[in-house]
Formats: structure tokens, sequence, C-alpha cells
């Protein structure tokens, strides 16, 4: 067992309905076998346990781990292609290197910078866009199984629109999709997405074939983009007579263990078919500002009761850090005015951990309540950096998080925990 000694922030109620950020100043977690067997001060933990060792995690906060709920793989090496809108930067920047990965080994450093870049920025969660080759999703669930990230990813489909070299037929599809399933689904932290790229390179065959493995692989999960730039939806329209959020309805693709990407141009009926089907959406906001890609639409979502949480999008979005994406989410909210949802400390936590956790039905983490597996992230700056000079002149704790948000980045996270292990710092 070890006392963990820190600064200690979660969300465990939905500050969107009344919940608040909840702090111990001064306080300890007692972690047994991976599981937070006690929570309060440090002090009252200490006298409960006087003979536990105890790990000092002084001058920075301990952040339940980060859940990603939108994040590419293949496009670690992709990140900083600006100045382009979405359909430009896919064919110019992102799928010459997604094409890369049909060579297994060039797929296997791929993976290895992949994982490495998300346990650096203290993410232990994440809903992953796979690859469009076999060889390269089973390197990524390889590489992510000698972490234990809680990962959940797929191959990715496509038989239309791309480069040739990406594409693929419903028959191999099937295949590749339940040859995998069958090897990772379930197996330690895996789990299984059935993953087409997006409804503009599929066509309907494509997206039966994805409903066809969602009903034949066992608790299967769902991914895919929706209405994230205004001519890829005008093209959606037009290809499927429907609404974008339609194209997946209409093959049973929508429900409780499926999340869609972005939603910036949602109308109101299709976010009136996510809310009843229990959707989720990733929100990407720093992917959403380089792209051009528009102002996502959060108050429209939380009224229609849709559940948000953030993701990353690397590589649109412009890099691992969920603080850069927590600042990102509330300077877009700030710039829609009275349109936004006016954006706390607390709610940017949320959607970087516990809203996450929640969607991709994590209920092991999320939080660090007594009961809960121990997937941590320890922020804390070099002394003298502008980080550590605000955490230690902040006015309060809900301050001190809006100062990590501010100031916080991967390389100023000094240490992560999964499921009670050390796997950085
Ligand atoms: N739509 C289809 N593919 C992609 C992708 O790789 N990134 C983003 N942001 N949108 C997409
Ligand atoms: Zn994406």
């Amino acid at each position: 067992m070890t006392i963990y000694r820190a600064t200690v922030l979660d969300t465990p109620q939905d500050p969107f309905v009344g919940g608040t950020l909840r702090s111990e100043q001064d306080g300890g977690l007692l972690v047994r076998d991976g599981v937070i067997t006690a929570r309060g001060s440090f002090a009252d933990i200490q006298r409960d346990n006087p003979n536990e060792p105890v790990e000092h995690l002084d001058g920075g906060l301990l952040l339940p781990g980060f859940v990603d709920t939108h994040v590419h793989y293949p496009q670690v090496r992709a990140i900083g292609g600006l100045g382009m809108p979405l359909l430009n930067w896919l064919e110019r920047c992102a799928l010459p290197e997604e094409a890369r990965l049909a060579d297994p080994a060039y797929a296997e450093g791929t993976a290895d910078d992949f994982v490495r870049s998300l346990v650096h920025a203290g993410t232990t969660s994440a809903l992953v866009f796979g690859a469009h080759f076999v060889p390269a999703v089973d390197a990524l669930f390889t590489r992510a199984a000698s972490t234990g990230l809680r990962i959940t990813t797929g191959l990715v489909l496509s038989d239309r629109i791309l480069r040739d070299d990406l594409l693929t037929t419903t028959d191999a599809a099937i295949a590749g999709s339940h040859e995998l399933a069958k090897r990772w689904n379930g197996t330690g932290r895996a789990r299984y997405a059935v993953t087409p790229r997006f409804s503009l390179s599929c066509s309907e065959d494509m997206m039966a074939a994805s409903g066809q493995l969602m009903q034949e692989i066992p608790d299967a999960w769902f991914t895919s983009h929706v209405n994230e730039n205004i001519a890829e939806v005008a093209q959606v329209e037009q290809l499927f007579g429907t609404s974008y959020v339609g194209s997946y309805e209409r093959h049973g693709l929508l429900g409780r263990r499926s999340v869609l990407a972005h939603n910036v141009h949602a109308k109101d009926d299709e976010l009136a078919m996510l809310a009843r089907t229990e959707t989720g959406v990733a929100h990407c906001p720093t992917s959403n500002a380089a792209l051009g890609s528009g102002l996502f639409p959060l108050k429209q979502h939380l009224e229609h009761g849709i559940r948000v949480a953030f993701g990353t999008d690397v590589g649109g979005g412009t890099g691992f850090s969920m603080f850069k994406e927590g600042l990102q989410g509330y300077f877009m909210q700030q710039l829609q005015g009275p349109d936004g949802a006016p954006l706390t400390p607390a709610h940017l936590l949320y959607l970087a951990t516990s809203a996450g956790a929640a969607m991709l039905q994590r209920e092991e983490v999320g939080d660090f309540s007594v009961g809960k597996r121990f997937d941590a992230v320890w922020l804390r700056g070099a002394d003298d950096s502008a980080l550590q000079v605000n955490l230690r002149n902040a006015l309060d704790i809900d301050n001190a998080l809006a100062k990590a948000f501010a100031l916080g980045s991967d390389d100023a996270v000094g240490g992560v925990w999964i499921d009670g292990n050390r796997v950085k710092g």
C-alpha cells in the first residue's frame, strides 16, 4: 500500500448539473493493489495507516488520469500541419502519413511514439482512431497493452474518395475487423471499436458492413467523424440524401457505445437524434481551431442533454495535452459571447476526465473516489516556471486549477499512474 500526499482535485459530480470541484489541499489517497481504499486529509489518512509508505507529491496538483475520447494513432508524426481546411489537410498532411503504416515496421515505431506521447501527456484512457491496416492496429493494441493503457480502438474502414492505398472492400473490412476483435476485444483493458473513417469515405455497403460488425462483435464500440467542416457536410448530405448524423443512424450505428467526433455544424434534428440514441460527442477544440472548422455549439449539446467530453484529435489537433485542449475549449466558448457555454475550471477538468470515463464506460476510473482504480496525473512544473510561480500564488483551489489549464503542458507532467503503476516520472 502507498499513501499519496498531494493537492488532490477531481470532479465526481457533473458540474453542468450542479456538481462542484472536490479538493483536498493537503490530501491523502491510500492505494492498495491499484485501488483507492481511503481518501481524506493527509493527516487523517496517515493517522489511520501509520506504517504505510508515503509518496510526497509536493507543490503541484494531482488530477485523475486524462481520458482522450478522440485521437488518431497514425497521425502522431503529422501534428502541426497548419493553414488548411479539413479536406486539404487530409490530402496533404494526414493521409500520406497514414499510408506509411502499410509497412509493419513503420507502424510499430509509430505505435511506440503514439503510446509514449499519450502517457507523457497524462492520458490514461483513450478512444483511439486506429489505422487502415490490420498489422498496424495489432501493433497499437500490443504496445498499449505493455503500458496498461485503457484503450478502445479498431481498424479504420474506407472504400471511396481517399487515396487508393487506403481503400478496402467490405469483405476485407469485415474479415480484418473480426480478426483484430477476436485477438483483442476484452483482453486486459483493450476493447474493439468499429471505425468507418467518415461517411464521406464509406459507401452505403461499407456503412452496412459496419452495422453488421456492431451486431457480430460482442459489446463493440463505434466511432467516426460527423459535421466537422461545411464543405464536407454538404458532400455527405448530397451522397446520402440524409443529414450527416442520419447517415450513421440509417445503419444502426448510434447508441450508448458510439462516439462521434466534432459535430460543429449540427442541426437541431441531428442533436435530437444524438440525444435520443445517447450517442456521445467528442469535442476537439484545438483541431476545430487549427483547421478552421468552427466554434463548437456546446450550449446546444447541453440543452439537448448530449454527453460531451474532450478529445485532442491529434494530428488535426495540436498536441496530446488536455491542458491545452481545455484552455482552447474555454476560449472557444468565450468567443461565442452569449451563445457560448461559460466554463469554469471544474468544467474543464470534468470534460478532460470524468466525462470521458463515463462516455467510454470506464466507470473504474475518472475520479479519486474510494473504490476507483488509481489512474492519476501529477502536474508539477520546474520551480522557476511560470506554472509553478502561479500555483504558489493561487488565490484558492479553483484559481489553481485555472492556472493549471492556462499554463500546464505535457512537459510539466511530473508523474503518471495507470492502475497504481507509475508509467511516467
Ligand atoms: N475526417 C476524416 N478523417 C479525419 C481525420 O483524420 N481528422 C479529422 N479531424 N477529421 C477527419
Ligand atoms: Zn479525428
